[in-house]
Protein backbone atom coordinates (compact mmCIF):
# COMPACT_ATOMS: atom_id res chain seq x y z
CA UNK A 1 0.00 0.00 0.00
CA UNK A 2 3.03 2.05 0.98
CA UNK A 3 4.09 1.85 -2.49
CA UNK A 4 0.99 2.87 -4.10
CA UNK A 5 1.31 5.67 -2.50
CA UNK A 6 4.40 6.95 -2.83
CA UNK A 7 3.87 6.70 -6.69
CA UNK A 8 0.56 8.21 -6.21
CA UNK A 9 2.80 10.67 -4.51
CA UNK A 10 5.21 10.93 -7.00
CA UNK A 11 3.06 11.42 -10.04
CA UNK A 12 1.26 14.58 -8.17
CA UNK A 13 4.95 16.02 -8.18
CA UNK A 14 5.33 15.63 -11.08
CA UNK A 15 1.93 17.17 -12.20
CA UNK A 16 2.84 19.83 -10.29
CA UNK A 17 6.36 20.38 -11.43
CA UNK A 18 4.68 21.59 -15.28
CA UNK A 19 7.07 21.83 -17.81
CA UNK A 20 9.70 21.66 -15.78
CA UNK A 21 12.05 24.05 -13.94
CA UNK A 22 13.20 25.84 -16.44
CA UNK A 23 10.56 26.87 -17.87
CA UNK A 24 9.22 27.69 -14.76
CA UNK A 25 12.39 30.23 -14.23
CA UNK A 26 11.87 31.69 -17.90
CA UNK A 27 7.74 32.16 -16.68
CA UNK A 28 9.14 33.66 -13.32
CA UNK A 29 11.80 35.72 -15.31
CA UNK A 30 8.94 37.21 -17.14
CA UNK A 31 7.51 38.78 -13.95
CA UNK A 32 4.71 35.89 -14.29
CA UNK A 33 3.25 33.47 -11.88
CA UNK A 34 2.96 29.92 -12.83
CA UNK A 35 -0.45 28.11 -13.07
CA UNK A 36 -0.64 27.17 -9.56
CA UNK A 37 0.82 29.51 -8.13
CA UNK A 38 -1.83 32.36 -9.67
CA UNK A 39 -4.98 29.75 -8.43
CA UNK A 40 -3.47 29.96 -4.89
CA UNK A 41 -3.71 33.62 -4.72
CA UNK A 42 -7.18 33.74 -6.34
CA UNK A 43 -8.93 31.47 -3.79
CA UNK A 44 -9.06 31.30 -0.41
CA UNK A 45 -6.57 29.47 1.22
CA UNK A 46 -6.66 25.57 1.13
CA UNK A 47 -9.85 25.65 -0.86
CA UNK A 48 -9.08 24.21 -3.69
CA UNK A 49 -10.19 20.99 -5.22
CA UNK A 50 -8.38 19.80 -8.57
CA UNK A 51 -9.82 17.86 -10.80
CA UNK A 52 -8.27 15.90 -13.86
CA UNK A 53 -4.32 16.08 -12.57
CA UNK A 54 -3.03 12.94 -14.25
CA UNK A 55 -5.17 13.59 -17.71
CA UNK A 56 -2.90 13.68 -20.70
CA UNK A 57 -3.55 14.16 -24.32
CA UNK A 58 -4.23 11.08 -26.88
CA UNK A 59 -2.09 12.78 -29.93
CA UNK A 60 0.55 10.38 -32.12
CA UNK A 61 0.79 12.45 -34.86
CA UNK A 62 4.53 14.55 -34.95
CA UNK A 63 6.06 12.23 -32.27
CA UNK A 64 3.74 13.86 -29.55
CA UNK A 65 3.03 10.53 -28.22
CA UNK A 66 7.02 10.82 -26.32
CA UNK A 67 5.59 13.74 -24.91
CA UNK A 68 2.60 13.05 -22.54
CA UNK A 69 2.66 16.04 -19.45
CA UNK A 70 0.24 14.93 -16.38
CA UNK A 71 -2.56 17.49 -16.53
CA UNK A 72 -1.89 18.29 -20.32
CA UNK A 73 -1.22 22.20 -19.76
CA UNK A 74 -4.66 23.42 -17.71
CA UNK A 75 -5.08 23.02 -13.71
CA UNK A 76 -8.94 23.18 -13.22
CA UNK A 77 -10.74 22.73 -10.26
CA UNK A 78 -12.91 24.42 -7.92
CA UNK A 79 -12.59 26.09 -4.71
CA UNK A 80 -14.22 29.75 -2.69
CA UNK A 81 -13.33 32.95 -2.86
CA UNK A 82 -14.36 34.56 0.64
CA UNK A 83 -16.10 31.65 1.00
CA UNK A 84 -18.16 31.82 -1.94
CA UNK A 85 -18.01 28.94 -4.60
CA UNK A 86 -16.23 29.09 -7.91
CA UNK A 87 -15.11 26.94 -10.68
CA UNK A 88 -11.44 28.14 -12.05
CA UNK A 89 -8.91 26.59 -14.93
CA UNK A 90 -5.80 28.11 -14.79
CA UNK A 91 -3.60 27.80 -18.20
CA UNK A 92 0.00 26.31 -17.63
CA UNK A 93 2.08 27.99 -20.29
CA UNK A 94 5.43 26.03 -19.23
CA UNK A 95 3.11 23.05 -20.80
CA UNK A 96 3.69 23.40 -24.47
CA UNK A 97 2.56 27.20 -24.42
CA UNK A 98 -0.44 26.45 -22.33
CA UNK A 99 -1.94 24.82 -25.82
CA UNK A 100 -5.58 23.48 -26.32
CA UNK A 101 -5.52 20.04 -27.05
CA UNK A 102 -8.61 17.79 -27.18
CA UNK A 103 -8.02 16.51 -23.93
CA UNK A 104 -6.79 20.44 -22.21
CA UNK A 105 -10.66 21.89 -23.78
CA UNK A 106 -12.48 18.52 -22.29
CA UNK A 107 -10.84 19.82 -18.96
CA UNK A 108 -11.98 23.06 -19.20
CA UNK A 109 -15.36 22.22 -19.92
CA UNK A 110 -15.96 19.96 -17.82
CA UNK A 111 -15.81 22.43 -15.15
CA UNK A 112 -17.73 24.99 -17.12
CA UNK A 113 -20.60 22.49 -16.84
CA UNK A 114 -20.35 22.00 -13.57
CA UNK A 115 -20.14 25.47 -12.77
CA UNK A 116 -23.57 25.86 -14.66
CA UNK A 117 -25.15 22.71 -13.21
CA UNK A 118 -24.44 24.36 -9.61
CA UNK A 119 -25.03 27.60 -10.15
CA UNK A 120 -21.29 29.15 -9.68
CA UNK A 121 -19.11 31.67 -11.13
CA UNK A 122 -16.54 30.28 -13.70
CA UNK A 123 -12.45 32.42 -13.55
CA UNK A 124 -10.58 31.41 -16.71
CA UNK A 125 -6.93 32.15 -16.47
CA UNK A 126 -5.80 32.50 -19.43
CA UNK A 127 -2.23 31.90 -20.95
CA UNK A 128 -1.89 30.10 -23.82
CA UNK A 129 -0.78 30.17 -27.86
CA UNK A 130 -4.24 28.99 -28.58
CA UNK A 131 -4.92 26.01 -30.42
CA UNK A 132 -2.30 23.22 -30.04
CA UNK A 133 -0.81 23.25 -33.50
CA UNK A 134 -0.04 19.22 -33.64
CA UNK A 135 -3.44 18.38 -32.84
CA UNK A 136 -5.33 20.20 -36.11
CA UNK A 137 -8.88 20.08 -35.88
CA UNK A 138 -9.34 18.45 -32.90
CA UNK A 139 -7.88 21.30 -31.02
CA UNK A 140 -10.23 23.47 -32.95
CA UNK A 141 -13.23 20.77 -32.15
CA UNK A 142 -12.58 21.08 -28.47
CA UNK A 143 -12.54 24.96 -29.01
CA UNK A 144 -15.71 24.27 -30.41
CA UNK A 145 -17.10 22.75 -27.38
CA UNK A 146 -15.15 25.79 -24.84
CA UNK A 147 -17.21 28.32 -27.18
CA UNK A 148 -20.43 26.51 -26.73
CA UNK A 149 -20.49 26.68 -23.05
CA UNK A 150 -19.34 30.39 -23.21
CA UNK A 151 -22.91 30.80 -24.49
CA UNK A 152 -24.55 28.49 -22.57
CA UNK A 153 -23.27 29.99 -19.51
CA UNK A 154 -23.68 33.27 -20.87
CA UNK A 155 -26.83 35.00 -18.65
CA UNK A 156 -26.69 32.18 -16.31
CA UNK A 157 -23.39 32.33 -14.24
CA UNK A 158 -20.69 35.45 -14.22
CA UNK A 159 -17.78 34.33 -16.62
CA UNK A 160 -14.49 36.08 -15.73
CA UNK A 161 -11.56 36.20 -17.71
CA UNK A 162 -7.81 36.93 -17.07
CA UNK A 163 -5.61 37.60 -19.56
CA UNK A 164 -2.00 36.57 -17.48
CA UNK A 165 0.32 35.76 -20.83
CA UNK A 166 0.57 35.95 -24.66
CA UNK A 167 -2.87 34.47 -25.64
CA UNK A 168 -3.91 34.02 -29.06
CA UNK A 169 -6.04 32.48 -31.15
CA UNK A 170 -8.68 30.87 -29.57
CA UNK A 171 -7.35 31.73 -25.93
CA UNK A 172 -8.74 35.16 -26.49
CA UNK A 173 -11.83 34.28 -28.82
CA UNK A 174 -13.18 32.56 -25.76
CA UNK A 175 -12.28 34.87 -23.39
CA UNK A 176 -13.93 37.86 -25.56
CA UNK A 177 -17.48 35.88 -24.83
CA UNK A 178 -17.20 36.48 -21.43
CA UNK A 179 -18.26 38.99 -18.90
CA UNK A 180 -15.16 40.38 -17.78
CA UNK A 181 -11.96 40.73 -18.99
CA UNK A 182 -9.09 41.86 -17.38
CA UNK A 183 -5.31 41.77 -18.65
CA UNK A 184 -1.89 42.22 -17.02
CA UNK A 185 0.33 45.37 -18.50
CA UNK A 186 3.59 44.39 -20.24
CA UNK A 187 3.08 40.70 -19.91
CA UNK A 188 -0.33 40.05 -21.42
CA UNK A 189 -1.65 40.00 -24.66
CA UNK A 190 -4.76 39.12 -26.87
CA UNK A 191 -4.03 38.54 -30.56
CA UNK A 192 -5.33 36.31 -33.36
CA UNK A 193 -1.69 35.35 -33.74
CA UNK A 194 1.46 36.99 -32.45
CA UNK A 195 3.77 39.37 -33.83
CA UNK A 196 6.21 36.45 -35.21
CA UNK A 197 3.23 35.01 -37.38
CA UNK A 198 2.48 38.26 -38.61
CA UNK A 199 5.95 38.81 -39.83
CA UNK A 200 6.06 35.36 -41.76
CA UNK A 201 2.79 35.75 -43.46
CA UNK A 202 2.34 39.26 -44.64
CA UNK A 203 5.90 40.83 -43.21
CA UNK A 204 4.85 43.18 -41.39
CA UNK A 205 6.59 44.20 -38.04
CA UNK A 206 4.68 45.24 -35.16
CA UNK A 207 5.02 44.64 -31.59
CA UNK A 208 3.01 42.47 -29.16
CA UNK A 209 2.00 45.69 -26.95
CA UNK A 210 0.39 47.31 -30.32
CA UNK A 211 -1.06 44.47 -31.75
CA UNK A 212 -2.78 42.85 -28.31
CA UNK A 213 -1.21 44.34 -25.46
CA UNK A 214 -3.24 45.74 -22.25
CA UNK A 215 -3.05 49.39 -23.70
CA UNK A 216 -4.41 48.65 -27.12
CA UNK A 217 -7.48 46.57 -25.19
CA UNK A 218 -7.79 48.93 -22.61
CA UNK A 219 -8.11 52.08 -24.21
CA UNK A 220 -8.51 51.33 -28.11
CA UNK A 221 -10.41 48.45 -28.47
CA UNK A 222 -12.33 48.39 -25.28
CA UNK A 223 -12.41 44.41 -25.33
CA UNK A 224 -10.04 44.80 -21.78
CA UNK A 225 -12.33 46.07 -18.87
CA UNK A 226 -8.97 46.74 -17.13
CA UNK A 227 -5.35 46.06 -16.58
CA UNK A 228 -3.20 45.78 -13.70
CA UNK A 229 0.47 46.36 -12.65
CA UNK A 230 0.77 42.76 -11.92
CA UNK A 231 -0.35 39.01 -11.75
CA UNK A 232 -1.09 39.43 -7.85
CA UNK A 233 -2.85 43.13 -8.41
CA UNK A 234 -4.92 41.20 -11.26
CA UNK A 235 -5.47 38.36 -9.18
CA UNK A 236 -6.89 40.58 -5.82
CA UNK A 237 -8.81 42.57 -7.84
CA UNK A 238 -10.81 39.67 -9.39
CA UNK A 239 -11.09 38.98 -5.53
CA UNK A 240 -12.77 42.00 -4.75
CA UNK A 241 -14.83 42.20 -8.15
CA UNK A 242 -15.72 38.42 -7.14
CA UNK A 243 -17.59 40.06 -3.76
CA UNK A 244 -19.80 42.53 -6.06
CA UNK A 245 -21.46 39.70 -8.34
CA UNK A 246 -24.12 37.11 -7.63
CA UNK A 247 -23.51 33.34 -7.98
CA UNK A 248 -25.58 32.91 -10.64
CA UNK A 249 -29.35 34.57 -12.03
CA UNK A 250 -32.10 32.85 -9.42
CA UNK A 251 -29.65 34.68 -6.79
CA UNK A 252 -28.90 38.00 -5.58
CA UNK A 253 -25.59 39.57 -5.49
CA UNK A 254 -23.88 39.06 -1.49
CA UNK A 255 -25.25 42.19 0.76
CA UNK A 256 -22.03 42.67 2.73
CA UNK A 257 -22.17 44.60 6.47
CA UNK A 258 -20.94 48.26 6.01
CA UNK A 259 -19.60 50.38 8.36
CA UNK A 260 -21.05 53.88 6.73
CA UNK A 261 -23.95 55.53 8.14
CA UNK A 262 -26.73 55.46 5.59
CA UNK A 263 -28.14 58.55 7.31
CA UNK A 264 -24.94 60.61 7.24
CA UNK A 265 -24.61 63.76 5.95
CA UNK A 266 -21.35 64.79 3.46
CA UNK A 267 -21.78 68.08 3.13
CA UNK A 268 -18.67 68.81 0.56
CA UNK A 269 -21.98 67.42 -1.97
CA UNK A 270 -23.37 70.60 -1.42
CA UNK A 271 -20.78 72.24 -3.05
CA UNK A 272 -19.86 69.51 -5.72
CA UNK A 273 -22.62 69.91 -8.28
CA UNK A 274 -23.01 73.74 -9.47
CA UNK A 275 -26.13 75.03 -9.86
CA UNK A 276 -24.61 76.47 -13.29
CA UNK A 277 -25.61 73.42 -15.58
CA UNK A 278 -22.50 74.57 -17.86
CA UNK A 279 -20.14 73.90 -15.22
CA UNK A 280 -18.32 70.79 -15.11
CA UNK A 281 -17.45 68.93 -11.47
CA UNK A 282 -15.94 65.38 -11.37
CA UNK A 283 -18.71 62.95 -10.71
CA UNK A 284 -16.11 60.12 -9.34
CA UNK A 285 -15.36 62.14 -6.23
CA UNK A 286 -19.76 62.00 -6.56
CA UNK A 287 -19.53 58.27 -6.61
CA UNK A 288 -16.75 57.81 -4.19
CA UNK A 289 -19.00 59.93 -1.66
CA UNK A 290 -22.04 58.05 -1.94
CA UNK A 291 -20.77 54.58 -1.50
CA UNK A 292 -20.03 52.27 0.79
CA UNK A 293 -16.41 52.93 2.41
CA UNK A 294 -16.14 54.52 -0.89
CA UNK A 295 -15.12 51.43 -2.58
CA UNK A 296 -15.87 51.75 -6.55
CA UNK A 297 -14.70 48.62 -8.68
CA UNK A 298 -14.57 50.72 -11.78
CA UNK A 299 -14.61 48.78 -15.33
CA UNK A 300 -13.60 50.23 -18.24
CA UNK A 301 -11.58 53.14 -16.56
CA UNK A 302 -9.27 54.03 -20.05
CA UNK A 303 -11.90 53.69 -22.38
CA UNK A 304 -14.70 56.25 -23.49
CA UNK A 305 -13.77 58.46 -20.06
CA UNK A 306 -17.24 60.41 -20.58
CA UNK A 307 -18.77 57.61 -18.83
CA UNK A 308 -18.38 55.66 -15.64
CA UNK A 309 -19.35 52.39 -15.09
CA UNK A 310 -18.25 50.17 -12.29
CA UNK A 311 -20.20 48.80 -8.91
CA UNK A 312 -20.61 49.65 -5.62
CA UNK A 313 -22.25 49.74 -2.63
CA UNK A 314 -25.50 51.31 -0.50
CA UNK A 315 -26.14 49.97 2.11
CA UNK A 316 -24.15 46.49 1.50
CA UNK A 317 -26.13 45.91 -1.48
CA UNK A 318 -24.17 46.01 -5.08
CA UNK A 319 -25.53 48.97 -7.13
CA UNK A 320 -24.37 49.22 -10.60
CA UNK A 321 -23.19 52.46 -11.67
CA UNK A 322 -23.54 54.27 -15.27
CA UNK A 323 -22.30 58.48 -14.90
CA UNK A 324 -21.87 60.75 -17.53
CA UNK A 325 -18.89 62.24 -16.61
CA UNK A 326 -19.06 66.29 -16.82
CA UNK A 327 -14.98 66.60 -17.15
CA UNK A 328 -14.70 64.90 -19.84
CA UNK A 329 -16.63 65.81 -23.18
CA UNK A 330 -19.11 67.45 -21.22
CA UNK A 331 -20.19 64.05 -20.12
CA UNK A 332 -21.61 63.82 -23.62
CA UNK A 333 -22.40 60.59 -24.89
CA UNK A 334 -20.66 59.49 -28.14
CA UNK A 335 -20.28 55.99 -29.82
CA UNK A 336 -17.68 54.93 -27.46
CA UNK A 337 -19.23 56.38 -24.30
CA UNK A 338 -22.52 54.17 -25.31
CA UNK A 339 -20.92 50.83 -26.03
CA UNK A 340 -19.56 50.95 -22.60
CA UNK A 341 -22.27 52.32 -21.18
CA UNK A 342 -23.71 49.26 -22.90
CA UNK A 343 -21.58 46.71 -21.39
CA UNK A 344 -24.33 45.25 -18.79
CA UNK A 345 -26.59 44.41 -21.93
CA UNK A 346 -24.14 42.88 -24.01
CA UNK A 347 -21.32 41.10 -23.25
CA UNK A 348 -22.02 41.35 -19.26
CA UNK A 349 -25.14 39.30 -19.41
CA UNK A 350 -24.90 37.69 -16.18
CA UNK A 351 -25.09 41.14 -14.40
CA UNK A 352 -27.75 42.72 -16.59
CA UNK A 353 -30.19 40.54 -15.12
CA UNK A 354 -29.14 40.08 -11.60
CA UNK A 355 -26.25 42.35 -10.57
CA UNK A 356 -28.08 44.75 -8.71
CA UNK A 357 -29.95 48.10 -9.34
CA UNK A 358 -28.17 50.81 -11.50
CA UNK A 359 -27.57 53.85 -9.78
CA UNK A 360 -28.51 56.70 -12.85
CA UNK A 361 -26.50 60.63 -11.80
CA UNK A 362 -30.42 61.64 -11.31
CA UNK A 363 -30.85 58.78 -8.71
CA UNK A 364 -27.03 59.45 -7.26
CA UNK A 365 -28.23 63.30 -7.17
CA UNK A 366 -31.29 62.23 -5.49
CA UNK A 367 -29.12 60.69 -2.23
CA UNK A 368 -26.92 63.48 -2.66
CA UNK A 369 -30.05 65.55 -2.12
CA UNK A 370 -31.11 63.21 1.01
CA UNK A 371 -27.99 63.88 2.62
CA UNK A 372 -28.15 67.28 2.44
CA UNK A 373 -31.86 67.54 4.26
C1 LIG B 1 1.61 24.28 -29.73
C2 LIG B 1 2.68 26.11 -28.90
C3 LIG B 1 1.65 26.97 -29.37
C4 LIG B 1 0.55 26.36 -30.07
C5 LIG B 1 3.11 28.19 -28.37
N1 LIG B 1 3.57 26.92 -28.31
N2 LIG B 1 1.96 28.25 -29.04
N3 LIG B 1 2.67 24.78 -29.09
N4 LIG B 1 0.59 25.01 -30.22
N5 LIG B 1 -0.48 27.10 -30.51
C6 LIG B 1 4.78 26.44 -27.64
C7 LIG B 1 6.06 26.84 -28.40
O1 LIG B 1 6.34 25.90 -29.40
C8 LIG B 1 7.09 26.79 -27.27
O2 LIG B 1 7.43 25.46 -27.00
C9 LIG B 1 6.29 27.31 -26.08
O3 LIG B 1 4.91 27.10 -26.41
C10 LIG B 1 6.49 28.78 -25.81
O4 LIG B 1 6.28 29.48 -27.03
P1 LIG B 1 7.25 30.64 -27.53
O5 LIG B 1 6.89 30.94 -28.94
O6 LIG B 1 8.67 30.26 -27.23
O7 LIG B 1 6.83 31.82 -26.55
P2 LIG B 1 6.66 33.37 -26.88
O8 LIG B 1 7.86 33.86 -27.61
O9 LIG B 1 6.32 34.00 -25.59
O10 LIG B 1 5.43 33.48 -27.90
C11 LIG B 1 4.16 33.06 -27.49
C12 LIG B 1 3.16 33.14 -28.68
C13 LIG B 1 3.78 32.37 -29.89
C14 LIG B 1 2.97 34.61 -29.02
C15 LIG B 1 1.85 32.54 -28.20
O11 LIG B 1 4.21 31.09 -29.42
C16 LIG B 1 2.81 32.21 -31.01
O12 LIG B 1 2.56 33.14 -31.76
N6 LIG B 1 2.26 30.98 -31.14
C17 LIG B 1 1.33 30.68 -32.20
C18 LIG B 1 0.00 31.20 -31.82
C19 LIG B 1 -1.07 30.87 -32.82
O13 LIG B 1 -0.99 31.15 -34.02
N7 LIG B 1 -2.14 30.31 -32.34
C20 LIG B 1 -3.32 30.21 -33.10
C21 LIG B 1 -3.82 28.86 -33.02
S1 LIG B 1 -5.30 28.81 -34.00
P3 LIG B 1 8.83 25.03 -26.35
O14 LIG B 1 8.85 23.54 -26.45
O15 LIG B 1 9.87 25.73 -27.14
O16 LIG B 1 8.79 25.50 -24.94
C22 LIG B 1 -6.57 28.98 -32.91
C23 LIG B 1 -7.89 29.01 -33.60
C24 LIG B 1 -9.02 28.65 -32.69
O17 LIG B 1 -6.40 29.08 -31.75
C25 LIG B 1 -10.31 28.65 -33.49
C26 LIG B 1 -11.26 27.62 -32.98
C27 LIG B 1 -12.44 27.42 -33.87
Amino acid sequence: MKDILDELEARREAARAGGGERRVAAQHAKGKLTARERIELLLDEGSFEEFDMFVAHRCTDFGMEKDRPAGDGVVTGWGTINGRQVYVFSQDFTVMGGSVSETHGAKICKIMDMAMQNGAPVIGINDSGGARIQEGVASLAAYGEVFQRNIEASGVVPQISLIMGPCAGGAVYSPAMTDFIFMVKDSSYMFVTGPDVVKTVTNEVVTAEELGGASTHTRKSSVADGAFENDVEALAEVRRLFDFLPLNNRQKAPVRPFFDDPGRVESSLDTLVPDNPNQPYDMKELILKVADEGDFFEVQKDYAANIIIGFIRLEGQTVGVVANQPMVLAGCLDIDASRASCLGRGRNTAGSSSMGRSCSLPMARRRCRRSRS
